[in-house]
């Protein structure tokens, strides 16, 4: 599968890149961004450096845009004939999501909800369906990312751009509400209530904010998010039931059970990122050779659609 990468941000070159260059089913044939100066820092590469993308000239496009930028170009590249898997959020709002309504090619999009391919995903969700928690559990997520690093201009200029298109629960609520649907059984019945607030004056919009849900069963969600201050509490998702807790590390992915048999650490091989950036590619390629889009872009839709009401704002 010949594939293009357009977005040689932070993401894109952390990882997109790399993951790209790694997968055997996959040639990296054009790298795009209208930046000169991110073409330049990938100049050695030898790969086709373009200000925009020649859908001529791939099968494929991974685009690690900024969400802003992200709805119009899937649609444009979904429709030129490309397969598309386009960075979370899908778009910073319902409203903006609009753009979607023009695609009939809707199953050649996959949405970079990356972390979902993690297998500890897949194992908290064992345990919480076989009982191995108890009957209901109570999920606290605590996302807490980006600390504030006045001495970092690319990292300020950079997240307080992304907090002018919306506060974290949309940003992180991309991974969070995919991870609750995927985990509790089904899409949320209830957002009980929600709250935001804002460390400093010159945000543009509040920078903590958090929700509590009810899911099908009657399993609950508390959920947090925060980006920007100073110094983070710890990033993870914790699972309480009547039989148990299991705790996963928000960074490495890492999980503790906790039962009455005693406490259990289950970690998968490789570190976090290589595995789920792998992963997600593997099901790129697999959508290129016929298989379901998985996350779909509904998938993308439905998070949205959450994190937009846990902020507060109507989702039209
Ligand atoms: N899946 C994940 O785990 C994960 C992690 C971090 C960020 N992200 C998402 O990835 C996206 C990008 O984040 P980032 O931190 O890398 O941002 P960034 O600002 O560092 O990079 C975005 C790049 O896109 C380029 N760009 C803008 N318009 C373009 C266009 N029309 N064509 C090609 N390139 C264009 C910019 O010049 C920039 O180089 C965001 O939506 C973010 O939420 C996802």
């Amino acid at each position: 599968m010949r594939v293009a990468l357009a977005g040689l941000g932070d993401i894109g070159v952390s990882a997109h890149l790399p993951a790209l260059l790694r997968h055997p089913g996959i040639e990296l044939v054009q790298l795009v961004d209208p930046d000169p100066g991110r073409r330049a820092e990938l100049a050695g590469l030898g790969i086709p450096l373009n200000a925009e993308l020649d859908a001529t000239a791939c099968d494929g496009v991974v685009l690690a845009t900024p969400p802003w930028v992200t709805p119009q170009l899937t649609v444009d590249c979904a429709r030129a004939g490309l397969f598309v898997l386009a960075e979370k959020p899908v778009a910073t709002s319902m409203a903006a999501a609009k753009v979607y309504d023009q695609l009939d090619e809707r199953w050649r999009v996959q949405v970079g909800l990356t972390y979902r391919h993690d297998p500890a995903i897949g194992q908290l969700a064992a345990w919480i369906a076989d009982g191995t928690l108890g009957e209901t559990v109570l999920v606290r997520a605590h996302i807490y990312d980006e600390p504030f690093r006045p001495g970092d201009a690319e990292h300020t200029a950079r997240i307080t751009a992304t907090l002018e298109h919306g506060p974290p629960p949309v940003h992180e609520g991309a991974h969070v509400f995919d991870w609750l649907t995927h985990l509790l059984g089904g899409e949320w019945t209830s957002i009980d209530d929600q709250w935001a607030m804002q460390t400093r004056k010159d945000l543009p919009t509040p920078n903590l904010g958090g929700a509590r849900l009810t899911y099908p069963g009657g399993h609950q969600a508390l959920v947090e998010f925060g980006w920007f201050t100073g110094a983070l509490p710890r990033c993870e998702l914790s699972v309480l039931g009547d039989r148990g807790l299991a705790v996963l590390d928000g960074f490495t992915f890492d999980l503790t059970l906790t039962t009455a048999e005693g406490e259990r650490v289950v970690r998968f091989p490789g570190d976090r990122a290589t595995r789920c950036f792998d992963r997600q590619l593997d099901r790129f390629v697999a959508l290129y050779n016929g298989a379901t889009a998985d996350p779909s872009l509904d998938d993308g839709l439905a998070a949205l659609r959450t994190a937009q009401l846990v902020a507060g704002r109507p989702a039209c």
